[in-house]
């Protein structure tokens, strides 16, 4: 049987008087690249932020790797094996590329050249833009490099949100190539991506999220074949 590294059960998270998450449940097995589908509004990066320790929930248990974390607070939660490359990359901006790639490995007691070295070969424009300051990169380098900081942690878990957000086609498949060589190195892989299409076909297996609630899941086969899916998420007319 395949072992857990994420388990989720009946989330529930509010902003006040607003009910983002209403009771989700859903797993990550070690080894697999999961995604979350869903409309904005829907809840995707609440859930992903109160994964991570960022947001606490009114109910419902979080287990990663074994421990329960639903109440550990975030920085506990990264040293545990967990990153999150946060929506809307956030980089520092004066500073190198190299230096927010070491920023990323903070929790590790030395830094690791050999992970620097792998994520330059993965993500070849960051070592030719090594010295650059991150904010003068365009908005596919920024999130190249924010994906890139948070692997410096080598972690178990690392969580995506909206890599490919606003990205030229060209750099959405260079994002999603290096999450495939992250992912085949033996990371697992949390993803969430408005780009339904090319995630399904990165992932083993989906949710949909809709309005705080999971109304699909599946492998990511029986996602891409779903009438329902294809309609509201692939863009395909009946
Ligand atoms: N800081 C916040 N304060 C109040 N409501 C929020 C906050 N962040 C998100 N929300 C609300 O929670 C719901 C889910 O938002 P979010 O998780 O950002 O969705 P998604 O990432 O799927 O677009 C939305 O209705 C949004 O307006
Ligand atoms: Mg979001």
């Amino acid at each position: 049987m395949s072992e857990k590294l994420l388990e989720v059960k009946n989330l529930h998270v509010s902003y006040g008087a607003i009910k983002a998450i209403k009771g989700i449940d859903l797993y990550v097995n070690k080894g697999e690249v999961v995604t979350i589908l869903g409309a904005n509004g829907a809840g995707k990066t609440t859930t992903l932020r109160t994964i991570s320790g960022l947001l606490k929930s009114s109910e419902g248990s979080i287990t990663f790797d074994g421990k329960e974390i639903t109440q550990v607070p975030a920085h506990d939660i990264v040293s545990l094996g967990m990153s999150h490359s946060p929506e809307g990359r956030r980089v520092f901006g004066t500073l190198s590329v190299e230096e927010n790639l070491l920023m990323g490995a903070y929790t590790l007691k030395k830094h690791d050249k050999e992970t620097l070295n792998w994520i330059y070969k993965i993500l070849p424009r960051l070592q030719e833009r090594k010295m650059q300051l991150a904010g003068t990169l365009s908005g596919g380098e920024q999130q190249m490099l924010a994906i890139g900081r948070a692997i410096m942690s080598k972690p178990k878990l690392l969580i995506l949100d909206e890599p490919s957000l606003g990205l030229a086609p060209v750099l959405v498949k260079v994002i999603f190539k290096a999450i495939r060589d992250i992912s085949e190195s033996g990371v697992t892989v949390l993803l969430v991506e408005q780009n339904a299409k090319a995630a399904l076909k990165l992932a083993n297996r989906g949710y949909v999220l809709e309005l705080g609630k999971i109304t699909h899941e599946g492998s990511s086969e029986e996602l891409l074949n779903s009438e329902t899916i294809q309609e509201a998420y692939l863009g395909k007319k009946k």
